[in-house]
């Protein structure tokens, strides 16, 4: 078993409050040893024991990897065009997601491997350690599990999304297609799938119809999340409280009454900073839901339409501007808010005997992460103990 040293850290984020300072469980001039792909020891780099590795950070910061809870990486085409008649003054709507529907049908699967090989390599580069990616961009039987099953290259954090919404084939028959997605749809994706996510919202599923989806999803093995509030509130936060889903998604509009369910829940409120950004949406207030305990999270929810970034740190920084989070509490929740949304324990974090997933930064805090947005801080990523990206 070879032990690695990762030594001379300036900063060191643990997210661990027995290991440092504060929630964030900040240290100075740190030390971690790595054993078995897990963090073994956590100290000062004064006091680094001998390790069959040594790698130097030279002061930089070490911070968890970031966990992104919620992507669509496996898709065909873009969708710069609707971007740019959306700057100039096109409303965004669930509809635009039929274009790339088209486009991923009529791809091979090499095609759908090397573009979501590319939006990895990306995240990696972002510092994303942890990703989950949905089906959702092909909405028949055979297309969704092949989806899955070229997700399932990628990471073992798969969703079924075949309810995200109705194909045009289906159009005026949206409840046969909720029939087809609960039933022959599910049943091939389910083996391929840890999850099950419905888009609740104006012009994709109402409230039923998601019940429906997420139930039928439940029977099958699968653990649901949902899509909630992006466009408008139609009760979908009640209905994930309900269902006791790991994550509730997006949540631009938000009622006190759904501020109040989701303190009182096991789910994860996560938000999505890009997809206001992409839509030119008003931004949600998060501090209602810190005030309230809840557990929270950003994710990228990387996709062509309305939120086409792999860059957690862009998130992160337009959390920080925009939706009411501290640096800090921003960080934390892209980190083990993510693994919280993905009912995760053993990532999120660099306690003893979690996967030693870190970021290091070209940075002397992580608080640069929003004050210089835009910039490439991410060094180098690593997960288990191995360096998935180096600059
Ligand atoms: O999470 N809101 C629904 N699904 C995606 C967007 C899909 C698209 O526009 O292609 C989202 O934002
Ligand atoms: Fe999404």
């Amino acid at each position: 078993m070879t032990t690695i040293a990762v030594t001379d850290i300036g900063s060191l984020v643990t997210n661990d409050r027995s290991l440092g300072d504060g929630e964030l469980g900040l240290r100075l001039g740190a030390a971690l040893i790595i054993e078995d792909g897990k963090v073994a020891w956590v100290g000062d780099a004064t006091q680094v024991p001998d390790a069959d590795r040594r790698i130097s950070v030279q002061g930089r910061t070490v911070i968890p990897g970031f966990v992104d809870s919620h992507a669509h990486l496996v898709f065909a085409g873009d969708r710069a065009d609707e971007f740019e008649a959306r700057i100039n003054g096109v409303e965004y709507s669930a509809g635009g997601i039929r274009t790339t529907v088209a486009a991923t049908r009529d791809s091979s699967d090499d095609e759908l491997r090397s573009n979501t090989a590319r939006l990895v390599a990306e995240m990696h580069a972002s510092g994303i350690t942890t990703f989950e990616s949905k089906s959702g961009y092909a909405l028949d039987v055979e297309n969704e599990s092949r989806s899955l099953r070229i997700a399932q290259q990628f990471t073992r954090e798969t969703t079924f999304l075949g309810a995200h919404v109705v194909p045009s084939e289906y159009s005026g028959r949206e409840d046969e297609y909720v029939s087809l997605v609960t039933g022959e749809m599910l049943r091939a994706a389910a083996p391929h799938a840890k999850w099950i996510d419905v888009f609740c919202d104006r012009g994709a599923f109402d409230v039923d119809q998601a019940r429906a989806v997420l139930e039928a999803g439940i029977e099958a093995g699968l653990a649901p999340r949902i899509h909630a509030n992006q466009l408008t509130d139609i009760g979908a936060v009640a209905l994930a409280v309900e269902l006791d889903c790991a994550s509730a998604d997006h949540l631009t509009h938000l009622t006190k009454a759904d501020i109040e369910a989701l303190s009182g829940s096991r789910t994860v409120a996560t938000f999505l900073p890009g997809a206001e950004f992409s839509t030119r949406s008003a931004y949600p207030n998060a501090k209602a839901l810190f005030e309230a305990g809840a557990t929270v999270a950003i994710a990228t929810d990387c996709n062509p339409g309305s939120s086409y970034t792999t860059s957690m740190p862009f998130c992160i920084a337009v959390a920080v501007r925009e939706m009411g989070f501290s640096p800090e509490r921003a960080l934390m929740a892209a980190t083990r808010g993510g693994a919280a949304a993905l009912r995760r324990t053993d990532i999120g974090g660099l306690s003893l005997g979690m996967r030693a997933d870190f970021a290091v930064l070209n940075a002397p805090s992580y608080i640069h992460l929003s004050y210089r947005p835009g910039v490439d801080l991410v060094d180098s990523t690593w997960v288990a103990g191995q360096n998935v990206y180096q600059r």
